[in-house]
């Protein structure tokens, strides 16, 4: 089932210069990158991007996290792009996300997971209108 999703290396990911080991772990996996985008979440962007999580005690934190630098953010195509995606990031808290996983090897932190992706289809419709409109 040919499918899109996003996914977003986040500020720390970029600041530690993973973008390119990330992207090409979804090249060698068979995604096909659709866009391609580096820019930097306004707070008025990040809240809406969180919505989902506006009542969360984390959500200060992720906004001011996510508004704190570049991002780069990229719609990839492929067989059963979410679950896949989302599968191939590892679980939120990284020092949690099993080895093998983008989160997993490379980071420990929480807020600062190195990378999201969209949990659903819906998600991915909403995230995208406010990524790249
Ligand atoms: P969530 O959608 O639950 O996780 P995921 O990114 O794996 O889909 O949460 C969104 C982000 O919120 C998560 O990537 C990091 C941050 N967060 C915290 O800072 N503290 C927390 O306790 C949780 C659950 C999430």
């Amino acid at each position: 089932m040919t499918e899109q999703t996003l996914f977003i290396v986040k500020p720390d990911g970029v600041e530690r210069k993973l973008v390119g080991d990330i992207i090409s772990k979804f090249e060698h996996k068979g995604f096909s990158i659709l866009k391609l985008k580096m820019f930097t979440f306004t707070k008025q962007m990040a809240e809406e991007f969180y919505a989902a999580h506006n009542t969360k005690p984390f959500f200060g934190e992720l906004v001011s996290f996510i508004t704190s630098g570049n991002v780069v953010a990229a719609i990839v195509e492929g067989n059963n792009a979410i679950a896949t995606t989302r599968l191939m990031i590892g679980s939120t808290k990284s020092f949690d996300a099993a080895p093998g996983t983008i989160r997993g090897d490379f980071g420990l932190g929480i807020s600062d997971n190195i990378i999201h992706a969209s949990d659903s289809k819906e998600s991915f419709e909403k995230e995208i209108a406010v990524v790249f409109k």
